[in-house]
């Protein structure tokens, strides 16, 4: 049985104080409760290793939402692998669609942050997921599958144990729209598929693949009840507490 991993994106959102309020207000409403999932929260760069003391004895766990695929060196405004890991980052979400479009990231730079991610012992979250209009030219089982080939490329059976993937339809993510969980759970199966042609049948049973794209209370159940959901990577809900643990409640 995969354990469900809900993860909170922040993007760019809260100052250091607000992150300050906002993992407080988490940690008192998952205090004292049985929680059946791993919750990981992505807070940006600056409040990361000030909510790497606040989550310090509660059950939740630090990601970052990007960082650079070289050691170090002269890339100004850019954060290392090494840096993260000195503030208590444990996950890092590599390849957000976000990144990939505002930002220009192809699958090539997102597989060597992968790799640097790994080399230091940090946990990738691989996005991946189909535009609009590559869903409705039925091409997202290509798109996918490109993205999965090349973001893993060189990527070990063993060295998978500490990847999660993130099915994301770039189409759903902060526009209310969210997949419904049969076209959600079509994809996850896919992905599941190629792991296993590309690993083995138990590399691919215990991955764990979370949905994103305008996940909420309301309809998480749904989502998180499909055989290959195995959690969430929350955006806009993460931001606000109540509706947070609302999704964790639910897996
Ligand atoms: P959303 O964002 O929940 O606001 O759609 C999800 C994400 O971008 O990871």
């Amino acid at each position: 049985m995969r354990r469900k991993v809900i993860a909170g994106n922040w993007k760019m959102h809260n100052d250091l104080k607000q992150s300050e309020v906002l993992i407080n207000s988490l940690k008192n409403l998952l205090k004292d409760k049985s929680i059946n999932c791993d919750v990981i929260v992505c807070p940006p760069f600056t409040s990361l290793t000030e909510a790497s003391k606040l989550i310090s004895g509660s059950i939740i766990k630090l990601g970052a939402q990007n960082m650079h695929f070289e050691d170090k060196g002269a890339f100004t405004g850019e954060i290392s692998s090494s840096m993260l890991k000195s503030t208590g980052c444990e996950f890092v979400i590599l390849g957000h669609s976000e990144r990939r479009t505002i930002f220009k990231e192809n699958d090539i730079i997102i597989n060597a942050k992968i790799k640097k991610a790994i080399e230091y012992g940090l946990k990738p979250i691989l996005c991946i997921g189909e535009t609009l209009e590559q869903r409705e030219k039925e091409v997202t089982k290509d798109i996918v599958k490109q993205q999965v080939e090349i973001g893993l490329e060189g990527i070990s059976a063993e060295q998978m144990k500490n990847i999660i993937i993130a099915y994301e339809p770039v189409w759903a993510i902060g526009t209310g729209k969210t997949a419904t969980p049969e076209q959600a759970q079509e994809v996850h199966q896919f992905i599941r598929s190629l792991i296993e042609t590309k690993y083995s049948k138990s590399v691919s049973e215990s991955l764990v693949i979370q949905y994103g794209g305008s996940v909420k209370p309301e309809n998480a159940n749904e989502l998180l009840s499909q055989k290959d959901i195995d959690g969430a990577l929350v955006g806009g809900a993460c931001l606000n507490a109540d509706s947070f643990y609302g999704i964790i409640k639910e897996s």
